[in-house]
């Protein structure tokens, strides 16, 4: 359905005044308004513990000017966009508040004229979850089933228990098909095209299994390091921040069966499913397919930074991973056997996410030997980000005399054949929101198989710490054990190269 036909909307904005707001939620919900996708009929109510609407709407004006890809807002669409939020300030333990956003919500109603969806946003700290989805609750604001929505934000729980704690808390409210928990990678352009490429075409499932597919791997590293966010990371580390969620997110999309339909839960059956067939690790695993590494002072695009343990909010002598690498294996009849090796890391050489697939090598290499200096398997590489591609590597003949090989590339690139910018995550999400589809969104199964595969390996690295900390230097690919963690099996990491005049 064109969003604009969709029954109106209201957006209430739970940390109205938090970061996430002013660069995410906004500036999508903005551009959602420029592209026509939002419901002719909308409001958004911004809620925090002080403030007034005039002030928030600057704020938002500013957080565009600043965030949006689009740039600054035009004045006039700005006007007209500005006039659907409204805000409320109060504290989130306070019935008042509740009341006060029941009221809104029925003068709204009664201006549009008909029934809206409610999306109630929680863009605060975990503590207060349970506390706003109650309050909720307790108002009358949860009891729609089909209009009435709650959006979590990571961390869902810092471990199986807590998921499962906050997951009772939302559910005496809230029905698991009302909840929509978040993780944001899921939204992005390039992480959904994987379905298309995959189920969309007969080219590639044939050869998607244990027959042909030597290994995977998958890479999601930043280059910035924790910034002003060391207090929260101290408490999560790289198993908990990415892992968990993204990484696994990626490697279900690579694993999973093909679903029988796009509808929500058949695609989250068949995520869920690879998750489940996570071979399980006991300790002595652990310590030969799990490393983990935090980085030091180092060269960063060409100016010097610190360490972890010199970050604002951090220990220093800190624990915490900032660099996570696993080997896993998927036990089920398409990937048994075929290794999985996931690394993600903070102060990395380059900001990048990535998946290469590496093809089984040929049979029978019929060439001589010195017609190659760099015979190379097969590989698709998807790039996720900042690059949005898919390239296929392959040998190929030199021009010239005599049989030369080379490897070489056939890319798919996003910009280049769409010619258009994509559009953020954020949009998405919200988009599939209000229209009420949760197949980008986590499922509480989903949540806890994730958490059990990741919580042995963050018990025995939080009771053993790590005494080689720091690890790596700012700007590089991560401590040498990973690249071990490669070499054992015979095989290393496709580091993509710095780019052309770079100083990294
Ligand atoms: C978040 C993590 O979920 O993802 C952050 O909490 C991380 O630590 C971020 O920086 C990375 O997201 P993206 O979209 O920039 O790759």
């Amino acid at each position: 359905m064109h969003l604009q036909q969709l029954p109106p909307s209201i957006v209430v904005i739970f940390g109205a005044s938090g970061d996430l707001t002013k660069r995410k939620l906004i500036p999508a919900l903005y551009n959602l308004f420029l592209d026509k996708q939002l419901p002719q009929q909308f409001t958004i109510i911004g809620v925090s513990r002080v403030g007034a609407v005039e002030a928030f709407r600057a704020q938002m004006l500013e957080a565009i000017g600043l965030y949006s890809r689009r740039g600054p807002a035009d004045p006039t669409q700005w006007r007209e966009f500005a006039k659907r939020i409204e805000y409320i300030s109060g504290k989130f333990e306070d019935p008042g508040i509740y009341a006060k956003l029941a009221k809104r919500i029925a003068d709204d109603e009664k201006e549009f004229g008909q029934p809206a969806s409610h999306i109630y946003y929680l863009s605060i700290p975990p503590s207060v979850f349970s506390t706003v989805a109650e309050g909720l609750g307790a108002a009358g604001l949860s009891s729609t089933r089909d209009r009435d929505r709650i959006v979590i934000e990571k961390p869902f729980g810092r471990d199986l228990e807590s998921a499962h704690e906050l997951n009772s808390h939302l559910l005496r409210c809230f029905e698991e098909n009302q909840i929509f928990r978040i993780d944001h990678y899921l939204g992005k352009e390039t992480v959904q095209n994987l379905m298309a490429f995959r189920f969309a075409n007969a080219l590639y499932e044939p050869i998607w299994n244990r027959r042909y597919v030597d290994h995977v791997q998958i890479t999601v590293s930043e280059d910035v390091g924790v910034e002003a966010r060391g207090g929260y990371y101290e408490t999560a580390g790289a198993l908990r921040d990415m892992v968990q969620n993204h990484l696994l997110q990626l490697l279900c999309l690579v694993g999973m069966e093909p679903p029988v339909n796009f509808d929500a839960d058949e695609v989250r059956n068949k995520k869920v499913d690879v998750l489940k067939a996570i071979r399980k690790y006991n300790e002595s695993d652990i310590s030969q397919s799990c490393v983990r590494g935090q980085y030091g002072p180092g060269v960063q695009n060409g100016e010097i930074v610190k360490g972890y343990r010199e970050e604002m909010g951090v220990d220093p002598a800190s624990n915490t991973e900032t660099f996570a690498a696993l080997k896993l294996y998927v036990d089920n009849w398409r990937w048994q056997g075929v290794p999985f090796y996931l690394r993600t890391g903070k102060r990395m050489a380059r900001k990048l996410s990535q998946i290469v697939v590496v093809f089984r090598p040929i049979p029978h290499q019929m060439f001589p030997s010195n017609a190659s200096d760099t015979f190379e398997p097969n590989r698709l590489i998807v790039n996720i980000q900042p690059e949005e591609a898919i390239v296929l590597k392959f040998e190929a003949k030199e021009p010239g005399s005599g049989m030369r090989l080379r490897t070489v590339s056939m890319d798919f690139n996003y910009s280049e054949a769409f010619r258009t910018q994509s559009r953020e995550a954020y949009e998405t999400l919200l988009q599939e929101v209000m229209e009420g589809d949760a197949t980008l969104f986590m499922r509480s199964d989903q949540e806890d198989e994730a958490w059990k595969h990741v919580m042995p390996i963050v018990d025995v690295w939080s009771s053993i710490p790590a005494s080689s900390f720091p690890n790596y230097p700012a700007g590089t690919w991560g401590p040498d054990s990973s690249d071990t963690l490669l070499a054992r099996d015979g095989r290393s990491w496709y580091n993509p190269q710095p780019p052309v005049g770079s100083k990294g």
